[in-house]
């Protein structure tokens, strides 16, 4: 039976309800539907609006019934309209009229607003740890690997000598942004909707001060009309889970090429990969693929908010209840994901041999051997450039690297290089002379590790 039966003279269309109904997607806001209803209702009771026997008669019934939903004594009904009419018909089966009183000077309008923030409040508190941890264990493989030179990359050519460890820090700066976006998201959710009704607020003397002290927000909602229609924190939520998903995918991606037998750059541990049904010597990196490929997923539910969104005139539009599934869908994704990355980051086998190899092989010191002509011969880095150029077509030619070719050839294309230059090119230095912040230098990549750790311990 539908709360607003009175004005209808025939029951809905059974076909209909299923449609109409959120339940499927709701239910997972009991209790932060009870808890805020627990707190209007002690509200009320402060205020007179309510008898205080009555105020206390219903907060201890709807705790009863929160103990029984969350024990599985008390089953939700798939049938019903959405999760906030289940509780207001069980607290009414459970009490008689006074359940009835419950919703004195509110709206499902305003209740579904305060639910989903808080419910999403919870979730960030789950999520936020969890991105923490996945920081935490880059960061100490970044310090573990701070000194194995590989090769860095543009347009996926061999480029510049970085190492491991500097290339694992480049994700725990994203992933420090994604941090600072959740928190920064959430400080804007910190406005309790209640108290703005259907859409003009109520004439009873509601302290909705007092509502948002009971319920943990710093600040009151301004404007009815705007408190009821506001779904930007939804789509702040899953902009912030598209974009960490967005470093997730390219982190994947990178481990998917490492542990390819073209790089063998990474060894995965077995435990986070899967065979082949018919080819007996695949070992293959699914779960990466796996999280690159769910991120798809999660912009998709940025893009279902923005749209159902943008035309909406004011205030509450049924339409709105579309927003749940997706910043749900966003966030359970992000978590689902972060679940088998942390240990599989943990786990893999850093090959720093081939790291070395592909560093040696790649002419990426070819810069720093134009630098020496700058710095040490005085030469112009244009002429430098070009004589290097040269070099390097020189060393494919005949099967050389810069380290492997003759002094000899060095002086045939420019008279001015002498023995120094193959300590100018020797790759640990090339790496360790990168020392100006932000450089890949072993020393700097320590310095920065330990420099994360440390901000995640504070912030823990
Ligand atoms: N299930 C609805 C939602 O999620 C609750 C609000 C319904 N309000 C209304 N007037 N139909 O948005």
């Amino acid at each position: 039976m539908k709360l607003w039966k009175g004005r209808f003279q025939k029951e809905p269309d059974p076909k209909t309800n299923d449609f109409n109904s959120s339940i499927s997607v709701d239910s997972r806001m009991a209790r932060q539907d009870i808890l805020g209803s627990v707190a209007h209702a002690k509200m009320l009771g402060e205020q007179g609006i309510i008898a205080p026997e009555e105020s206390e008669k219903l907060q201890a019934g709807l705790l009863d019934i929160l103990r029984d939903i969350e024990s599985g004594t008390l089953p939700i009904d798939p049938d019903a309209e959405d999760i906030h009419t289940f509780v207001e018909g069980e607290l009414t089966a459970r009490l008689g009229d006074t359940g009835k009183r419950l919703h004195t000077a509110r709206s499902r309008n305003d209740q579904v607003a305060l639910d989903a923030r808080l419910y999403l409040r919870d979730v960030c508190g789950e999520l936020v740890p969890q991105l923490r941890a996945l920081i935490r264990v880059l960061a100490r493989r970044a310090l573990e690997h701070a000194d194995a030179v590989m090769p860095g990359y543009t347009h996926m050519q061999r480029a510049q000598p970085v190492t491991f460890g500097h290339h694992l820090l480049a994700y725990c700066e994203m992933l420090l942004r994604d941090v600072s976006r959740f928190e920064d998201a959430q400080k804007r959710m910190d406005v309790l909707p209640l108290g703005a009704g259907a859409l003009a607020g109520t004439t009873y003397p509601l302290d909705r001060q007092r509502t948002a002290e009971l319920l943990g927000f710093s600040q009151v909602s301004r404007n009815s009309l705007d408190a009821v229609s506001d779904r930007d924190f939804c789509a702040e939520l899953a902009f912030c889970a598209a974009l960490t998903m967005t470093h997730l995918s390219r982190l994947c991606e990178e481990l998917v090429l490492w542990c390819s037998w073209e790089f063998r750059f990474i060894e995965l541990d077995d435990a986070f990969c899967t065979g082949s049904s018919i080819m007996p010597q695949k070992k293959n990196p699914d779960l990466a693929e796996l999280i690159r490929g769910k991120s798809g997923r999660v912009f998709g539910d940025l893009m279902g908010i923005l749209t159902m969104l943008k035309g909406l005139p004011l205030a509450y539009n049924k339409d709105m209840q579309e927003d749940k599934e997706a910043v749900f869908d966003a966030l359970d994704t992000l978590k689902l994901c972060l679940t088998p990355l942390i240990p599989m980051l943990e786990t893999l086998t850093v090959r720093r041999e081939a790291l070395r190899a592909a560093a040696a092989g790649g002419f990426i010191n070819a810069t720093d051997c134009a630098d020496y002509l700058v710095a040490q011969k005085g030469v112009p880095f244009r002429d430098a450039y070009r004589i290097t150029g040269e070099l390097v077509a020189r060393c494919i030619q005949l099967g050389e690297t810069l380290e492997t070719l003759p002094l000899a050839e060095y002086q045939a294309l420019c008279p001015l290089f002498d023995e120094g230059v193959y300590s100018a090119i020797d790759l640990d230095r090339c790496v360790a002379g990168r020392t100006a912040v932000g450089g890949p230098a072993p020393d700097n990549v320590r310095r920065e590790a330990r420099r994360v750790l440390d901000e995640l311990e504070e912030s823990a």
